[in-house]
């Protein structure tokens, strides 16, 4: 059965709310596609039957399903190559004279998904700098959707996924076949990535300066209020000399005049202007 208008804006209004992904007008299909699985599995047999508990009950766990199969969770291993070459070429280098002192260095992905990302650059550092060991060496993931983060902790990828972006050499020194249609990446790479539930679109919890954020195709689900908001609490936890990455089709540009733009070789990064580095925007 087709989805009514008005349960059509109760799941717009919920993911508002609750994550700030905004769902345009003519998106019914796609709420369709990813609710009527979960109706299903849940044992409520249809859309409508699935909206109509949703409405009834205060937000739970439930709530929380939709919302998760509302998200959109494409990723892949070394996404868009070019910050990847920039982060070995120039960025760690440099940051790994300057955070020489504290021997301490720490990176950030806000939105990490199934952890493509996140492992793309513990791969990256491990294979390419093993001045970091004996380092501290911080490591975040965090996203939204539970379901993802299960996914992502325990490292493991089917072929279709392994053979998007990941080096062929990467694959056989780092990842372990464990059944005919899944590798898992090794431990000791695993162990670099501590994964972690938060909601871009909240208060961020306490959390350390970082000297690298990945914000990387996320930004592009929120209205603009929302995505200057989420700007002005990564300034909080951005290190005055750190770089901000974004997703290709996501800027600040016209958002937040306090992130001037960095582009090295191929690549365009964020920094915060001298000026208003480390100043505090709540
Ligand atoms: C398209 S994926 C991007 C993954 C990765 N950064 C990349 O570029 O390949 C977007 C991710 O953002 C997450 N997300 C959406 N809204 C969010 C929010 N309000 N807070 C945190 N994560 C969110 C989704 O769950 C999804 O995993």
């Amino acid at each position: 059965m087709a989805l009514s208008r008005n349960d059509f804006e109760y799941v717009r209004e919920l993911l508002r709310t609750e994550c700030a992904i905004v769902l345009e007008p003519g998106k019914e299909y796609l709420v369709e596609s990813r609710l009527c699985p979960l109706a299903q599995r849940l044992g409520l047999g249809t859309l409508d039957a699935l909206i109509a508990k949703l409405r009834r009950e205060p937000v739970n766990g439930v709530h929380r399903q939709v919302i998760d199969a509302m998200t959109t969770n494409e990723t892949l291993f070394f996404r868009d190559l070019h910050p990847f070459e920039t982060l070995k070429k120039t960025i760690v280098p440099e940051l790994l004279q300057r955070r020489a002192p504290a021997r301490t260095l720490r990176i950030w992905c806000g939105a990490c998904s199934t952890g493509q990302e996140p492992y793309s650059i513990a791969l990256l550092l491990r294979d390419n700098f093993p001045q970091l060991f004996g380092w501290r060496l911080q490591l975040l993931a965090t996203d939204l959707c539970r379901d993802v983060l299960e996914r992502a902790r325990t490292g493991r990828y089917n072929q279709l996924e392994m053979n998007r972006g990941l080096p062929a050499s990467m694959l056989v020194k780092h990842f372990a076949k464990v059944s005919a249609d899944q590798w898992q990446l090794r431990e000791e790479v695993r162990s670099m990535v501590e994964f972690q539930e938060m909601n871009l679109a909240r208060a961020f919890p306490p959390m350390p300066s970082f000297d690298l954020v990945f914000l990387r195709n996320v930004m592009i689900y929120f209205d603009t209020e929302t995505k200057r908001a989420i700007l002005a609490r990564i300034r909080r936890v951005l290190a005055p000399d750190g770089y901000l990455f974004l997703g290709c089709a996501e800027t600040t540009l016209n958002l937040d005049d306090s992130y001037e733009t960095v582009t090295l070789g191929k690549t365009m990064c964020y920094r915060q202007k001298a000026a208003t580095a480390g100043a505090q925007t709540f």
